[in-house]
């Protein structure tokens, strides 16, 4: 039997606060403007690869959560694959020890712990995780950024997977996209009091993907120009000086903005392009009624290609939060299983109130003012929080 090479790595999903919306190269994907993400613990949320390299594989094949697909009909896969096969080729020329893995055809197999294509970012761990897995297939030596930018050939934001923590992406200038990539702005552990709440609103696929709407943006959006032009690169500056001082609500201020803002340039475009539903604009609504009830930015929401909301918010917050949202929005005991919601009792801010059961007097009050919705509108509720890079 003829030898097998194999490895298998997880990547994480990752949620932006800077969204990155438009291509100025659709071919390379090289973005308009530069974004900025939290990475969200592999935990609850991530993509596992496994590739296999063999002598005797006839050739490339691809199995996603089980199913077999044809893996030349996704040229941004072959892409990736083309650009590692030929950094393998470099090393093998330089070591004659090597086994020659970049002429042999390789398996492919890649799951998700979670609904693909429901706005939740496969695409950016997916292609995470097929990258990572072939650099440690095939021994590479390039860095993480270096590495982050076969993977943006992939999807555009899955260079920010390749790294835990707070991640830019930054959009680069040169035109062969050598200087677009990845680089991490702090490490998981800079935060950790910053948590995620994902409210998964629905877990059909999208009507219009991410990679067709960016590019109508583009060429149809006036206030998309000014985005690009003038907003982004003021908003990457004080969100990096967020992130470094931990200052919650300069972060969440800018967060909920520059989401607001994305779906306003997806209304600006023409025809225009609608991803936030009924249940996505009461979060919004739900998270404003909170922070004005403490009087200060104490959560923030933000969306991406899709309904589902992301809140962020600091720990000491998080469990009112928690308490706040499942009033708002029950679970349907007959369709929704209990681990698919989280107890806001088992979320402690602090070691001394673990074993209380009282509810803060504001979010009781608060829950009578925002309402209750029909069981079900949130079909899932995702505890989580800021998490490492791919493993
Ligand atoms: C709204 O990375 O999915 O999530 O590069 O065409 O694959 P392609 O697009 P994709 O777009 C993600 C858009 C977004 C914002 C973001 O993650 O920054």
């Amino acid at each position: 039997m003829s030898e097998t090479f194999e490895a298998t790595v997880t990547a994480p999903v990752n949620i932006a606060v800077i969204k990155y919306w438009g291509k100025r190269d659709s071919a390379l994907i090289l973005p308009t403007n530069s974004s900025l993400s939290v990475t969200l613990s592999q935990d609850h949320l991530s993509t596992r690869t496994t590739i296999r390299a063999s002598a005797s594989f006839d050739k490339d094949r691809l199995w996603l959560n089980g199913v077999e697909e044809d893996i030349a009909s996704s040229k941004r896969l072959v892409n990736c694959i083309t650009t590692a096969r030929k950094l393998r080729a470099a090393l093998e020329q330089d070591d004659d020890k090597a086994a020659p893995l970049s002429k042999w055809s390789l398996h492919v197999c890649s799951e998700n712990n979670f609904p693909t294509a429901a706005g939740l970012a496969s695409s950016a761990s997916g292609y995470a995780a097929l990258v990572s897995a072939l650099g440690a297939l095939f021994e590479l030596s390039q860095s993480t950024s270096e590495l982050s930018r076969v993977a943006r050939v992939g999807s555009g934001s899955a260079c920010r997977s390749m790294f835990g923590g707070f991640v830019a992406w930054q959009a680069g200038v040169s035109d062969d996209g050598h200087d677009s990539l990845a680089v991490q702005v702090a490490g998981r552990q800079h935060w950790p009091e910053l948590q995620a709440l994902v409210l998964v609103a629905s877990d059909k696929k999208k009507a219009i993907s991410s990679t067709a709407g960016m590019q109508t943006t583009v060429e149809t959006s006036a206030l998309f120009a000014e985005r690009v032009r003038s907003v982004v690169p003021k908003r990457m500056e004080a969100m990096q000086r967020a992130i470094a001082e931990r200052d919650f609500g300069a972060f969440g201020e800018i967060t909920m903005r520059d989401s607001n803002q994305f779906h306003a340039v997806c209304l600006d475009t023409f025809p225009p392009i609608s991803y936030m539903n009924d249940v996505s604009r009461s979060v919004v609504s739900l998270v404003h009624a909170f922070n004005a009830a403490r009087n200060r930015v104490a959560a923030a929401y933000t969306f991406d290609a899709g309904p589902n909301a992301v809140i962020y918010a600091l720990s000491d917050d998080m469990r009112d939060l928690v308490e706040l949202v499942t009033h708002c929005f029950p679970r349907d005991d007959e369709t929704t299983p209990a681990a698919f919601y989280p107890d806001p009792f088992q979320i402690f801010a602090s070691a001394d109130q673990v074993g209380q059961r009282l509810t803060c007097p504001d979010v009781a009050q608060l829950a009578k003012a925002v309402g209750k919705f029909s069981p079900g509108s949130v079909r899932r509720i995702i505890h989580t929080e800021v998490g490492d890079g791919p493993r």
